[in-house]
């Protein structure tokens, strides 16, 4: 959650670029923002406000002097009300010292009352002001030797950018959350997330946790948050470009990357055989092998658990990350996690990955950010290749991991090959479902919709986890109340929710189990709903009819696309930002 950036270098405008690289960084959290600069004389300005960074168009007059150092934040509240005091950069009560924080101090509250004690005044209810204090307490030492006791006291997951009047340094440090430094002549970017500085290098060294850097204009300085021992970076070239992060003519990023799923499923196909066939042993040689996700990648680890069940007749055990401590207790050194994740930055899942290294269990990630935390701490990757994903809805890192799932899926029974020929005829069926006739269709369904309270989504088999998907969706970007469920589950309770008109899109794909799903729509229309059918056929009880292509082992793909969309035309039409849902953010580095 969050995205913070900072700019040390020669341009005397460090404001400017903070202010533009927090922009990109938007995603990552949006209720608040600021940006703190160190000028000329030493003095640090800071300026900060509740709402969107993307409206600002300029600087106050005291950020925009001369300055070649500042820092910025863009807030996805934890602690304390979305309010001005509580954006931030944070200082203490001498502006001496000024930090921004992403994740949480669990420990806050005790050093807070020991610095209350010691006379500090405190102007903000988050947890992350202790740090600007603790750090100014012990300044005589130094600033790197008073970065390094404040860090020491602190406990929880975090990333921490800090500046002080009397040095010419930026420090920071991470525990947990992401932080990226970037390169280029004589200036130096720290950044929760590449997009920010794209625009300047793409020459980036990755700071790991419990490490700091300390930057002056001599360069980077790298240690250990423990030891204290001085670490070697490699320079890494990435391979990013800036349009990828763009929006480019889309007037969002999610219906952006809803239709570059035409493209991403190409790059997940050339996964080499040698790697998939390699996962593929482990887990078949493992005596146990779950799959795990949260949210969103949780509903993909739940379609993985279909595939590995009905493609390769292995049972791969789905489980919601943040609930993985029941499973972890049975794992050994033979077990199998695969974690699969967008950002590869989510704190509940690498706390489940946490367990599952203590008991000695091998980790696959599955993760589209390849510098991720989790990617680095596996024993093997499957990278999705799907480029940056900005929506805080995943759509094209969604399909990317069903479509790497698949082959692992089809490795495990030993016919990659068939699995990569379901691909490619998939990935050209969806390249004829996504034209403008299909869009307005689904538009024109949301047109008549879109004022609903409630919206039912059912599915059997693979098609239950797609349908909880789509449902999720539909939430986070429309807020209306959507639930999807298993088709079978309907009359066991949630039938007594139906009343006359009530959406209920009904995800039919030409599977066994089509003649059941179609039973549960009659049901659901006998009690008046209104049923949207997402199926390859038209059928009598449909109202709407949503054309997919058959794709066989690859239907909860080409049956996700046409809901994302609807999720889309919902927001839209009701006019929320579907880029930016309220209370959620991108990377979810909390637990
Ligand atoms: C997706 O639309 C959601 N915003 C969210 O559920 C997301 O999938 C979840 O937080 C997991 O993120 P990750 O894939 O980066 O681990
Ligand atoms: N815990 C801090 C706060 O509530 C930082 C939150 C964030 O990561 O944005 O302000």
């Amino acid at each position: 959650m969050c995205g913070i950036f900072a700019y040390f270098g020669p341009k005397e405008k460090a404001a400017d670029i903070v202010l533009k690289g927090l922009k990109k960084l938007e995603y990552r959290g949006y209720d608040s923002w600021g940006i703190a600069a160190k000028q000329k004389d030493g003095r640090i300005y800071i300026e900060k406000h509740v709402g969107k960074i993307s409206e600002v168009i300029s600087l106050e007059d005291s950020l925009t002097s001369p300055s070649h150092l500042a820092i910025g934040h863009s807030r996805w509240a934890t602690h304390g009300g979305v309010t001005q005091f509580n954006a931030h950069p944070h200082a203490d009560e001498n502006n001496k010292v000024v930090i921004v924080h992403n994740g949480i101090f669990e420990n806050y509250a005790e050093l807070k009352q020991e610095l209350i004690e010691d006379a500090c005044l405190f102007s903000s209810e988050t947890d992350s002001e202790v740090l600007a204090h603790l750090i100014a307490k012990n300044m005589d030492e130094g600033f790197e030797k008073a970065f390094q006791k404040a860090i020491s006291r602190l406990k929880g997951r975090y990333a921490v950018l800090a500046i002080c009047e009397d040095e010419d340094k930026l420090i920071a440090a991470r525990r947990g959350s992401p932080l990226i430094i970037g390169q280029g002549e004589d200036t130096y970017f720290v950044a929760s997330d590449v997009p920010a500085f794209l625009a300047y290098t793409k020459e980036v060294m990755y700071l790991d946790d419990e490490q700091m850097v300390v930057i002056t204009k001599d360069g980077a300085t790298f240690s250990s948050l423990e030891s204290g021992k001085t670490i070697k970076k490699r320079l890494i070239s990435i391979d990013w470009e800036v349009e990828e992060a763009e929006k480019g003519e889309y007037p969002h990023f999610m219906i952006k990357e809803i239709m570059e799923q035409k493209d991403t499923l190409s790059r997940t196909i050339n996964t080499a055989e040698a790697k998939l066939n390699e996962i593929a042993k482990l887990i078949s040689r493992s005596d146990r092998a779950y799959i795990i996700g949260c949210g969103t990648a949780g509903y993909v680890a739940h379609i993985g658990e279909y595939l590995f069940a009905e493609i390769a007749n292995k049972e791969v055990i789905m489980r919601p990350a943040s609930e993985f401590h029941l499973s972890a207790r049975f794992l050994t050194e033979q077990s199998v996690v695969i974690a699969i994740s967008q950002s590869g930055e989510t704190a509940d899942t690498l706390e489940a990955l946490k367990l599952a290294m203590n008991a000695g269990a091998k980790i696959v990630s599955i993760v589209n950010v390849e510098s991720s935390t989790m990617a680095r701490i596996s024993d093997k990757i499957l990278p999705i290749k799907a480029g940056p994903e900005k929506a805080v809805a995943s759509t094209k890192a969604t399909t990317a991991q069903i479509a790497i799932l698949t082959l692992l899926a089809h490795a495990s029974a030993n016919k990659l090959d068939e699995g990569r020929q379901l691909l490619i005829q998939t990935m050209g069926s969806i390249n004829d479902m996504l034209n403008p006739r299909y869009e307005d269709h689904i538009t024109s369904i949301a047109g008549n919709i879109m004022n609903v309270q409630d919206i039912m989504v059912i599915g059997r088999g693979i098609s239950h986890p797609v349908a909880m998907e789509a449902a999720m969706k539909m939430k986070e970007v429309s807020y209306i109340h959507t639930e999807g469920f298993a088709g079978g589950e309907l009359k066991h309770g949630p039938i007594a929710l139906i009343e006359e008109g009530v959406p209920s899109v009904v995800i039919a794909p030409d599977d066994n189990f089509k003649n059941e799903i179609l039973s549960n729509a009659m049901e659901l229309k006998a009690r008046g709903a209104l049923i949207i059918g997402v199926s390859p056929e038209n059928a009598e009880v449909f109202d709407y009819w949503i054309k997919t292509p058959s794709a066989k082992h690859a239907n909860a793909i080409t049956h996700i696309i046409p809901l994302q969309i609807l999720a889309y035309k919902l927001a839209v039409l009701r006019q929320h930002n579907p880029d930016m849902p309220r209370n959620l953010a991108k990377s979810v580095t909390v637990k």
